[in-house]
């Protein structure tokens, strides 16, 4: 990194570590810093982000509102996949990170910036999600880390900041949190000791079970080819439905995740999540899914799905076979139409009811009262031919 870089563009959330960076960059590249903050449904204060960011040095500061991209782009295809990373995580935090990035690039070629810029640690896995959207869409731009590179610790960044008269009310955070329209993160503090329950106060977007409602709340969402259309018979954007769903089924306790997590880079962490609408939409989806798919399709798509979460986990939304899954998902999931009713209760889901025009499940086949019935030679050949190689390989083998 030894040419002159002049003019940096950062993606900066409004937090200690990319506050302290905006001065810290500015005065190790003797550079201009443009900050950009990506709104994806935070709920943050943007004009109190914004002050911060002048206040350490920014010579310019963009907000882009990305909720609606976000919802489009990012969210409608981690539905359709089901998406949730070792059957656990919702991916808020990883599918954020490729449209973040996307929209520093756009603001850096803009700007005629020579280089981009991220928070992230050499820890975590979102340094490579920001940099492989970075390598993607502007190979040419340098990328620079500095919390990589700069070995403060969190105590030296305080005093950093307050050197530099940077506002920051972070001294007693307990946890770092990474917010979206689609998950909470929760990490660091207590919830490193994988023992400790997480206290109550690690949660926002969750009452705790034991003062939701008594009563429970049967809601309906209406699927059309594989995303959520209506709730309750009330037709809704996609966004509405995410928004509304993390009300209700947040008032109701449910939506905690904690997980055991395998990162990208080769360690274990402790995490906890709140996403209550993610969590509901996937769990009705699932439902529905065993409805309308036959035995092979639910088969591939319960193998595919679990590669999509891996691999957008993994950084790799840039990567062709991203691109191509999600039409095969499409392909998939275009019979994925019709209703699920849901019921929540202290905290917890279930899927009540499910009817679809596509349903391949058939009451007059399926049931015991109906008319079809197997002839009783019918049923043996069918059982010979079907444990045929089993009951000979079975036989050889082990009597
Ligand atoms: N483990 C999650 C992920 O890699 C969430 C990371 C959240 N970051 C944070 N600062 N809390 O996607």
């Amino acid at each position: 990194m030894d040419d002159k870089i002049s003019r940096i563009v950062l993606a900066y959330s409004g937090g200690l570590d990319t506050s302290v960076a905006i001065a810290w960059l500015k005065e190790k590249f003797k550079a201009e810093v443009i900050t950009v903050t990506v709104d994806v449904g935070q709920k943050e204060n943007f004009k109190e982000i914004e002050e911060r960011a002048y206040k350490a040095g920014a010579s310019k500061h963009y907000l882009v509102d990305a909720k609606e991209e976000f919802v489009e782009k990012y969210i409608r295809p981690a539905i359709r996949a089901n998406a949730l990373y070792e059957g656990a995580y919702p991916l808020g935090t990883a599918l954020a990170r490729p449209l973040i990035g996307e929209k520093v690039v756009e603001i850096a070629k803009r700007e005629g910036a020579d280089a981009v810029a991220h928070g992230a640690t050499s820890k975590g896995n979102d340094q490579v999600r920001f940099e492989a959207a970075f390598k993607a869409l502007a190979p040419e731009i340098k990328i620079i880390a500095p919390i990589r590179m700069w070995g403060m610790t969190r105590k030296e960044e305080v005093e950093f900041a307050k050197k530099k008269g940077i506002p920051i009310s972070e001294e007693s955070k307990k946890y770092s949190i990474d917010e979206n329209l689609w998950s909470r993160s929760i990490e660091g503090g207590p919830l490193e000791d994988p023992w400790n329950e997480p206290p109550e106060d690690a949660f926002e977007w969750t009452v705790d079970p034991r003062s939701a409602p008594d009563e429970p709340e049967y809601i309906e969402i209406t699927f059309e080819k594989g995303v959520p259309v209506a709730l309750n018979g009330k037709r809704m954007s996609l966004m509405e439905i995410i928004n509304a769903l993390n009300e209700i089924s947040g008032k109701h306790g449910y939506g905690r995740i904690d997980h055991m997590e395998n990162r990208i880079v080769g360690l274990k962490s402790r995490e906890v999540y709140e996403a209550p609408a993610a969590l509901t939409i996937i769990n009705a989806k699932k439902d529905l899914e065993k409805l309308v798919l036959n035995k092979r399709e639910y088969r591939v798509k319960k193998n595919l799905d679990d590669y999509w979460a891996d691999l957008v986990y993994d950084g790799l939304w840039f990567d062709p076979i991203r691109v191509e899954l999600d039409k095969f998902m499409e392909e998939l999931t275009k019979n994925v139409t019709g209703d699920v009713r849901v019921k929540l209760f202290k905290g917890s889901i279930n899927v009540v009811g499910r009817r679809s025009p596509y349903a391949i499940y058939d009451k007059a086949i399926s049931s015991y009262d109906s008319q079809w019935f197997p002839s009783d030679e019918m049923a043996r050949g069918f059982i010979d031919a079907w444990l045929m190689d089993s009951v000979i390989s079975f036989r050889k083998r082990f009597l």
